[in-house]
């Protein structure tokens, strides 16, 4: 248990709201999640997999209408409207407190109410936090086990009156007389709803994924990202990589991408070159601080993958495939008859039969999906092949390149860098994408999505734009992070990837790499610096020197058309625009008039 007189009285006050049977502290132990997942496989919520070919793994698939992040349900509730911005959906704290509070009113009846303590990054890092999730999903237990450091060492951590942030969830399906339950409990009323000041996080509805593991997108980005702001360091959508060239040197690089666009791919990347290694630290986010020695240092708030499963294989990832073949849980794949996993694009051939996500049979004669497109694993970062000997180093790694990117079908070219730290957040800004099935909603539409952080900025986005901005005054331009903006997703005019992408992306980080080592690989075009003809390493790829030439073209039709586009988005901000970024467009605009 705990001293923290806080915590002690918010687990009271919440008990009182929820009514639950009874309250768990949960341990975090191995044994603690046999249970917990027992417990699932009597309610039916589980289906333990073949202990041969996945021990200690479950298969769990949600209500249908519980499969993704729910972005028109998900509320910054600052004090004030203009603190939530533009691009967040806003409602004043009080009337939203009112809302919750009926909610939540004998939301627990006939379950029981788990407390889980749970520290994001490495428990005693100077970069990592605290948080306690309260939830009636023992389903969220198992997940939290895996996603964070979690028990009673994060109670010892928090001492008698230190704080923490609250994380409140309820699966919003409390149980009548008879106890009688159902696999996936929720409700079809969900809120997602954060209270940046109070650093508190109410979520009511959902089961599922950043919804409901509230360490995650709720913490480790929404209300990370406003104590970032207050604090002065940084918490960003970002996988963290260690990469190693055949001479032994060794640098870090954070990467944004938005959702389901291939960060776990990135950060797992097995090197079509030989003698580059990449060591992975973490694939979904960054927490990053400046060191004593002005350098930018970034831990892995979190603890596992909680990764899209579909197009995930040994060809395209073999880490991936690797870090789950034990110990993993596996939400909304399909289940084979020997009772292990399968999904779209796993291997060549299809199984003649499969349970499909909707637990219906299924053969590949079936034109439809056996997974659903944003099916997950959980599994723990320490079973990842290539897990990065730092990545629970309390003072984290230091970063020398960040990347930004998009499924960018058209315009933006394979690579190109930044002219300067300003120049670098105004491609941060300009990061659009085409819609994934990460969160509810159209697939395949062009939005834009400035830092990968459209869905995770807890305040107003052009606050977080002069944060950037404001970052890079804190230290000497020479240690700062060089900014690189790359798209794997162009197109020709066939309509197919011009680029190969997966392992064969190690070639264009071969030459970020080498423009940090100061080589003069580039020639400018109007965006920024390109790879100079043939400086990307090409050796042993069959693409066409016509095809590496398009992948950097852009006409000044185009360029002008994402200048005009971007001039309507910034509008968005009106006077919490940083006036640098304005100057940017309009540099950039000049550059593409000559
Ligand atoms: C994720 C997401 O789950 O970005 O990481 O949706
Ligand atoms: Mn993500």
């Amino acid at each position: 248990m705990t001293k923290n007189k806080k915590l002690i009285q918010w687990v009271n006050d919440v008990a009182a709201l929820c009514e639950p049977e009874y309250i768990y502290w949960c341990s975090g132990t191995d044994e603690e999640f046999k249970e917990m997942a027992e417990l699932l496989v009597k309610k039916g919520a589980f289906i333990k997999l073949n202990k041969e070919k996945r021990p200690n793994s479950y298969y769990a698939v949600s209500d249908p209408t519980d499969v993704a992040r729910v972005e028109d349900k998900t509320f910054i509730c600052s004090e004030r409207e203009e603190d939530a911005g533009p691009t967040n959906n806003w409602v004043d704290p009080k009337d939203m407190k009112n809302t919750l509070n009926g909610l939540f009113k004998g939301s627990m009846h006939g379950r029981a109410m788990y407390v889980i303590p749970f520290s994001m990054g490495p428990i005693g890092s100077k970069i990592g936090q605290i948080g306690v999730e309260l939830t009636d999903s023992p389903y969220v237990v198992c997940n939290m086990k895996i996603m964070t450091r979690m028990g009673p060492e994060v109670l010892a951590q928090l001492g008698e009156d230190d704080d923490f942030v609250q994380c409140l969830h309820s699966v919003g399906h409390p149980l009548g007389d008879n106890h009688q339950d159902i696999a996936w409990p929720c409700n079809r009323t969900k809120y997602i709803v954060h209270f940046p000041e109070e650093r508190s996080i109410w979520s009511y509805g959902s089961g599922y994924g950043g919804n409901a593991l509230l360490g995650k997108k709720c913490f480790a980005l929404r209300i990370a990202s406003a104590m970032a702001r207050d604090e002065g360091w940084l918490a960003e959508h970002m996988l963290i990589v260690g990469i190693t060239s055949p001479e032994g040197v060794k640098k870090y690089i954070a990467a944004a991408f938005p959702s389901a666009c291939g960060k776990t791919n990135l950060a797992m990347l097995s090197s079509a070159l030989p003698g580059w290694k990449v060591e992975c630290v973490g694939d979904d986010i960054a927490w990053m601080k400046y060191g004593e020695d002005g350098r930018l240092y970034a831990i892995n708030p979190e603890n596992g993958f909680f990764g899209v499963a579909p197009g995930t294989s040994m060809k395209t990832n073999p880490n991936a495939m690797l870090s789950m073949t034990k110990n993993t849980i596996f939400t909304n794949v399909a289940m084979t008859d020997d009772r292990d996993v399968w999904w779209e694009g796993m291997t060549d051939e299809k199984p003649a039969h499969v349970l499909d996500w909707l637990r219906r049979d299924w053969n590949p004669s079936l034109h439809r999906a056996a997974a659903h497109p944003n099916a997950r694993f959980t599994a723990p970062a320490k079973q990842c092949p290539v897990i990065d000997p730092n990545w629970e180093d309390p003072a984290g790694v230091p970063i020398s390149a960040i990347l930004f990117g998009g499924r960018r079908g058209h315009v933006i070219p394979l690579v190109h860098q930044s002219l300067s730290w300003n120049h670098g957040v105004f491609i941060g800004s300009m990061i659009s994408s085409e819609t994934t099935a990460a969160a509810a909603g159209t697939l395949g539409q062009l939005r834009h999505d400035p830092f990968a952080m459209l869905p995770f900025c807890g305040y107003n986005m052009g606050d977080y734009f002069k944060h950037w901005i404001d970052f890079g005054k804190k230290t000497s331009a020479d240690k700062l992070p060089k900014v690189f903006y790359v798209n794997w997703f162009r197109k020709g005019e066939d309509g197919k990837f011009m680029w190969p992408g997966y392992g064969d992306n190690i070639r264009v980080i071969k030459w970020i790499f080498e423009r940090l080592d100061g080589k003069e690989n580039y020639v400018e075009n109007g965006l920024g610096l390109v790879p100079a003809a043939g400086s990307i390493d090409t050796t042993g790829l069959d693409i066409p020197q016509d095809t590496m030439q398009k992948l950097f073209t852009l006409s000044k039709e185009d360029g002008m058309l994402e200048v005009d586009e971007m001039r309507k988005y910034y509008a968005l901000f009106g006077d919490h625009l940083p006036e640098e970024l304005n100057d940017e467009l309009l540099a950039l605009e000049a550059r593409l008039a000559k």
